[in-house]
């Protein structure tokens, strides 16, 4: 099969159409058998659920091109789970996971032109997400759904790569306590979109969010959980039942502990703690892990020792093992890839 001609070293996070995406239409209480289409466009009624009162969730994931040569994905069971958790708390039906994990393979192995070589730093985004479909007017769930996948070829999320991220502490909420912050949900992203704008004019690339119940302790980015190593060397993430539960985040716990050798805890990280961390980074599918060098909190600089140049050692670690399982060069623990071709 010939690749695409795209110059992969190059390409950002953005969107390039693939030519197949995979769509299911649930209707009457049950999901169709589902299949592939060529049609990028969707065409719904002006009322339908998802225009009027959001009712969409989505995931994020990534296939790679392996040392040798095969195509994989990191890990699908586990968005299969995490969209199941989604769906439930919006009052949408559950996409069953082996036919989640079957589409996306399904999606991956019909665009593999589009898959990045191995080794050019581009990867392949697979996005699936399901929306109320039909139309909704008095405040009620659809009674009508699709559930989709398509993907796209993606480079780095954050433009310079691994050069380390000023991020700041926002004066917004992102997820109430109670909320929906845990689940994948469109609405938790365009509630963010005012802070990002506001923190891109103000020269951050990111929002640190506080827990909205005491502005006191760390919880998320708009778009992927914290790392944190203290100076002695040990990985910390922030534990709240209001963020995300990342994907890369918990491989990256188990990579500390089993790979590495380090110690690696959960726990609440109050603002005030920041100055005691040696390095700082955001992980996520799409950031894989991107280094912090620095957090401003209203005017006042908090400097990782990691400094503004490189990652700093340990983050290093847990990204090159990271990516190293990802790609085949180093044993993944059974069942983390999931071979597509
Ligand atoms: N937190 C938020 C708000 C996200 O949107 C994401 C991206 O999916 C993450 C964390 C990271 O999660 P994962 O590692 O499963 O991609
Ligand atoms: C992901 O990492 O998959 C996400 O969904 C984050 C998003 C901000 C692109």
């Amino acid at each position: 099969m010939e690749k695409k001609n795209i110059d992969w070293s190059n390409i950002g996070f953005g969107y390039i159409q693939t030519e197949k995406r995979y769509v299911s239409y649930y209707k009457e209480g049950d999901w169709d058998h589902g299949s592939l289409t060529e049609d990028a466009n969707i065409v719904l009624n002006e009322c339908a659920g998802v225009l009027q009162y959001a009712q969409t969730i989505f995931e994020g994931l990534k296939a790679y091109t392996t040392d040798d040569g095969r195509i994989v994905a990191f890990r699908p069971d586990l968005n299969a789970e995490r969209m199941a958790s989604s769906a439930e708390h919006l009052e949408m039906p559950v996409f069953p996971k082996e036919r989640f994990v079957d589409a996306v393979t399904e999606v991956v192995k019909a665009n593999a032109a589009y898959v990045p070589p191995y080794g050019s730093g581009a990867t392949l985004y697979i996005r699936p997400y399901m929306f109320g479909s039909n139309s909704v007017i008095g405040v009620k769930p659809a009674n009508e759904y699709q559930f989709r996948i398509f993907c796209t070829p993606v480079g780095p999320y954050f433009k310079g790569g691994a050069k380390p991220l000023t991020i700041c502490v926002s004066d917004f909420d992102r997820a109430a306590p109670h909320g929906t912050g845990h689940i994948k949900a469109g609405l938790n992203y365009a509630m963010s979109l005012h802070a990002i704008v506001t923190a891109h004019k103000n020269g951050y690339d990111e929002n640190m969010y506080l827990d909205p119940g005491t502005r006191s302790k760390v919880e998320e980015t708009g778009g992927a959980n914290f790392l944190f190593v203290t100076k002695d060397g040990k990985v910390v993430t922030p534990k709240s039942d209001s963020i995300l539960p990342s994907i890369t985040r918990r491989s990256l716990m188990h990579v500390a502990k089993e790979y590495l050798g380090l110690e690696a805890e959960e726990r609440e990280v109050y603002l005030d703690e920041l100055t005691d961390f040696a390095e700082c980074g955001l992980c996520g599918t799409a950031a894989v892990i991107s280094p912090v060098g620095k957090v401003v909190d209203h005017g006042r600089e908090i400097c990782f020792p990691s400094g503004m140049t490189e990652m700093g050692p340990v983050t290093r670690k847990l990204y090159d093992t990271l990516t190293g399982i990802q790609m085949g060069r180093i044993e993944a623990p059974k069942g983390w890839i999931h071979v597509i071709e």
